[in-house]
């Protein structure tokens, strides 16, 4: 279909007011549901969103998808709802599902994400969340995929794929849902760890680390972008016309449009930015913002400040039009609204069952493992179990979470004894219960599920002490203390400091929020039947006075390391970025370019020989990073631009090859073109950004 052809026809059918209507996203819940249903009726809403539970209206998305059909246009209404990872059934957290390292995979949860989503008639979800992150004290950096930007580039144009689908046609079916990358941009620079804080941003990391994921995600068809609630540099964002016009439309070349936040357009006036909500309303939308969520202000003031001349018919024009040529390609007509799904009755099929397990899995990473304290012997016949999360359920979901049904989760604890037959398993619900440590002293391993509560993370949860919350550090002590071998399963939504932890425990399995499969995922981990299979998608620093602590800074003075220490403490990370132990070992050795000099529009080949040396089978996530010697801007002393996944058996070898070229070499300078400068590269392949071997190439004219 042509779908600017088309959307120019419905437009030009369109009073002023029904255009501005497209404009507003709506939010309805049970209070105003009535009076929603009526403005939708009237054309007043082109979206809405709702955090509602309304499980005793089964049918109440349709019925506002019918009161949208009735209005005079007929345009169908788009629901927008947060599933951010996971609908009924809930995959990792953002940090969860970059510690996979396997967008491929990724891909795959998000178009199941869209199928279950879909089916209740949520055709527009405000996700992925792809702000690159640097300051764990921030509580939304859980919903990213971490710090780095190559990374977070590959798993925001998986989720757009796995959304929307590849193929541009492919949005319009019944199962596929539009992709919301969301907040343009800098939103985890804000100063601090303070959420929605204010954000100071060079160009050259403006360009260079915050911008590449949207540029991926917009690449990859994302029909809409949303922009954030801070301010750069003294400009809100959501005010911008370089944010919003130059570098989402022009630079992204974003064919859809762009939301604001939750009542960003108001924001303005509290921010005193604008005086009053007519200006706030026209600097945002003369701007390049196309649809506002839910302040109401474009109801209020639009239709006037175009009536005045304030903003050009033409600007609002331009905004329908991206918002009807979405609809069109959503094929939004046609789509079918299902009744609500009875939570009450829902059951994991086999392959929510299969997916949840491994997503989980993928999103669990072995810091430490003394002596093989993992996975459990074989000869333990007695186990004691504590720590908050031997029973959590919907705990395991992590910080965005509306639909998640949690009954179809069995508790770690009953896990395990299925599994461990064998293995008496005891634990009792108060915790330092001396009946257990004193009386049965011969119970001598102990596993510690701990971590943080959901709400530890997430958005307006920012916190200034890493450590894990209060109480556990003394109770996993205490434990060690009276001579347990205690193995720490840690349950988190950032990355927390253990430092303090370290000498006392034998293994440390850190978990991101792993959604539904987790505690199947933990148990297989636990008892050996599958391999921790994440990596760290951040830098676990040792403590907050290092922040911000991320492996690809600039570092200008690595010449001189001893200016860059601190008298009072290491600067080197607890665990660094890439890191994960498996239960086998890998080497990687040989590394070779095919050439020893290329031209600046060609690449490069690098290869190496993988082996596994260790007892058994078991999965590397091999890892290539770069450095661009000699630069017209500082580049980072490292910085990602390969990753692959390769299994292993025993004993086996294989090569692993990575192409670099234009688009991995190169970066943005002051005047924001993508620029390869000739010279020196060094390229490091490895284990994780530490464990690497690495030789370097030439760039040429
Ligand atoms: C505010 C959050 O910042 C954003 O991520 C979310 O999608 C919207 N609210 C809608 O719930």
């Amino acid at each position: 279909m042509d779908y600017e052809a088309k959307a120019r026809e419905i437009l030009n059918s369109m009073t002023l007011a029904e255009k501005i209507g497209q404009m507003c996203l709506g939010f309805i819940s049970n209070e105003n549901l009535n009076e929603m249903l009526e403005a939708i009726r009237q054309g007043k809403y082109g979206a809405y969103l709702t955090y509602a539970d309304f499980s005793d209206k089964k049918d109440m998305h349709d019925k506002i998808m019918q009161a949208s059909r009735e209005s005079r246009t007929g345009i169908p209404v788009l629901y927008g709802k947060d599933v951010i990872h996971g609908h009924f059934t809930v995959f990792p957290i953002g940090l969860g599902m970059a510690a996979g390292f396997n967008p491929e995979f990724a891909e795959k949860v998000f178009s199941f994400i869209a199928e279950e989503a879909s089916s209740e008639g949520i055709f527009w979800t405000f996700s992925p969340m792809i702000d690159v992150a640097r300051d764990p004290r921030w509580g939304r950096i859980a919903e990213g995929f971490g710090e780095d930007t190559y990374l977070t580039s590959r798993m925001a144009e998986a989720a757009v794929w796995g959304l929307q689908g590849r193929d541009p046609e492919a949005l319009g079916k019944q199962e596929k849902i539009l992709a919301c990358p969301k907040h343009f941009i800098g939103y985890g620079a804000v100063e601090g760890g303070r959420d929605a804080n204010t954000a100071e941003i060079s160009q050259h990391t403006l360009m260079n680390v915050y911008f590449p994921p949207f540029l991926a995600a917009m690449k990859a068809g994302a029909g809409s972008i949303m922009s954030g609630y801070h301010d750069i540099n003294g400009e809100p964002v959501s005010a911008s016309y370089n944010i919003l016009t130059h570098m989402i439309k022009e630079l992204g070349g974003l064919d859809g449009f762009i939301v604001s936040d939750f009542g960003t357009t108001a924001h303005l006036l509290k921010y005193r930015y604008a005086e009053d909500e007519r200006q706030a309303v026209d600097i945002t939308v003369n701007n390049g913002m196309d649809m506002d969520m839910c302040s109401s202000l474009f109801t209020k003031h639009l239709e006037k400040l175009v009536e005045e001349g304030k903003i050009p018919v033409g600007r609002i024009d331009d905004a329908v039009l991206r918002i009807l040529k979405t609809k069109l390609r959503l094929d939004l007509w046609n789509r079918k609204v299902g009744p609500l799904k009875d939570k009450g009755q829902f059951k994991l099929s086999d392959e929510a069952k299969s997916l949840s397990v491994e997503a989980a899995r993928q999103a669990s990473v072995l810091l430490m493992n003394k002596d093989s304290a993992l996975p459990l012997s074989k000869d333990i016949k007695k186990l004691y179990v504590a720590g908050p999360y031997v029973h959590a359920r919907r705990e395991y979901f992590g910080c965005w979470c509306l639909d998640g049904v949690s009954h179809v989760i069995e508790p770690v604890i009953d896990i395990l004894k299925r599994k461990l037959e064998n293995v008496e398993i005891r634990h009792l619900d108060y915790f330092m219960s001396e009946l257990i440590l004193s009386s049965e002293d011969y119970i001598d391993t102990v596993i510690y599920f701990g971590g943080e509560a959901p709400e530890r993370s997430g958005e307006r949860n920012n916190i200034t002490n890493l450590r894990l919350p209060e109480g556990q550090e003394e109770q996993i002590i205490s434990l060690a203390n009276r001579g347990k071998k205690v193995i720490l399963v840690v349950v988190a939504g950032r990355p927390l400091s253990l430092a303090r932890v370290i000498p006392y425990v034998y293994a440390i399995l850190y978990v991101f929020h792993p959604g539904t499969g987790g505690p199947e995922a933990i148990a297989q981990i636990l008892t050996g039947e599958a391999e921790p299979g994440g990596r760290m998608p951040v830098t676990v620093p040792v403590s907050e006075g290092q922040i911000p602590l991320y492996y690809n800074s600039i570092q200008v003075r690595s010449d001189r390391p001893e200016h860059l220490k601190y008298n009072d403490m290491t600067e080197k990370p607890l665990y660094c970025f890439g890191y994960g132990l498996t239960y086998t070992d890998f080497k990687v050795s040989d590394i070779k370019v095919d050439r020893n000099e290329i031209r600046k529009n060609e690449s490069v080949r690098v290869t190496v020989n993988v082996e596994n040396t260790g007892t058994r089978s078991g999965e590397a996530v091999i890892q290539c990073y770069i450095n661009d010697c000699v630069s017209s801007l500082l580049r980072p002393c490292k910085e990602l631009k390969g990753f692959k996944r390769v299994t292993l058996d025993k004993g086996e070898s294989k090569i692993v090859e990575f192409t670099l070229g234009k688009e991995e070499l190169g970066f943005f300078n002051h005047k924001g073109e993508f620029i390869v400068e000739p010279g020196s590269f060094r390229v490091f392949v490895g284990l994780d950004c530490e464990n690497t071997i690495d030789t370097c190439f030439v760039v040429t004219d």
